[in-house]
C-alpha cells in the first residue's frame, strides 16, 4: 500500500493528509520539488537476479538518467531470512542506519522493485511520510532533511542512483525528531 501521511513537524498526532491515491501523492510531493513516479512492476522481482532486474528496467533507467548525472546505479536488496540466527541482528542493524534525521549532498533516488520502505521528509513545519512499495520511484532532493524506516521486518529490492561513489553518506543532524513519529509498522496499521 503506497501511502502519504502528512503531519505537523511539532506534533505527529496532527495528521493533515493521509492518502493512498498515487495521483494525489505525486501532486503533493511535486509541490515540494520532489519526484514521485510509479513504474509498472515486475511480478517476480524477488526471484529475479539483480542483473536481470537492471536489464528489465534498462529503458526506464536510461530515461531517468538521460543527463548521465548518475554514475553509479546498483540494487540493494534485503529479505527476511528466519533460518539465519543472525537475521534479527542484521535486520535491526540495517534498519537503525538511517532511522535518524539526516541529509545528503546529492539527491537520494530510489526505485522500489519490490517490498517497501518509508521516507519521512521534514519539509518546513511538516513531515511527509511516504510509504513506497514495489513500483514506486522517489527522489529526495539534496539537502532535504529526512529519515528512512524499513520496518521491523525489512523486505525490499531497490534500484539506487548515485552521482558519486559515496553519495549514500548521511549528514546526521543530531535531532531526535524521528522518535516522535509513527514507525513504518505503525503507519501501516493505523486506521
Ligand atoms: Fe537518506
Amino acid at each position: 500500500m503506497t501511502l502519504l501521511q502528512v503531519m505537523a513537524a511539532d506534533n505527529a498526532a496532527d495528521v493533515r493528509v493521509r492518502t493512498t491515491d498515487d495521483t494525489v501523492i505525486a501532486a503533493e510531493l511535486a509541490a515540494h520539488g520532489i519526484t514521485f513516479e510509479h513504474w509498472p512492476v515486475l511480478d517476480d522481482a524477488t526471484a529475479t537476479s539483480s542483473d536481470d532486474l537492471l536489464a528489465h528496467y534498462a529503458d526506464r533507467v536510461a530515461e531517468l538518467n538521460a543527463s548521465g548525472r548518475y554514475k553509479h546505479i546498483d540494487i540493494a536488496r534485503i529479505h527476511p531470512d528466519d533460518a539465519n540466527p543472525e537475521w534479527p541482528a542484521i535486520a535491526k542493524g540495517a534498519r537503525e542506519k538511517f532511522l535518524n534525521e539526516h541529509r545528503h549532498a546529492e539527491d537520494e533516488v530510489r526505485y522500489f522493485a519490490a517490498g517497501r520502505g518509508c521516507f519521512y521528509l521534514h519539509l518546513g513545519d511538516e513531515v511527509h511520510a511516504v510509504v513506497c512499495e514495489g513500483g514506486d520511484l522517489l527522489s529526495v532532493p539534496a539537502g532535504t532533511l529526512h529519515w528512512f524506516d524499513m520496518g521491523t521486518r525489512p523486505d525490499f529490492i531497490a534500484i539506487r542512483f548515485f552521482e558519486e561513489e559515496d553519495g549514500w553518506i548521511g549528514d546526521f543532524t543530531g535531532d531526535r525528531i524521528s522518535e516522535g513519529f509513527p514507525t513504518l509498522d505503525e503507519l501501516l496499521t493505523a486506521p
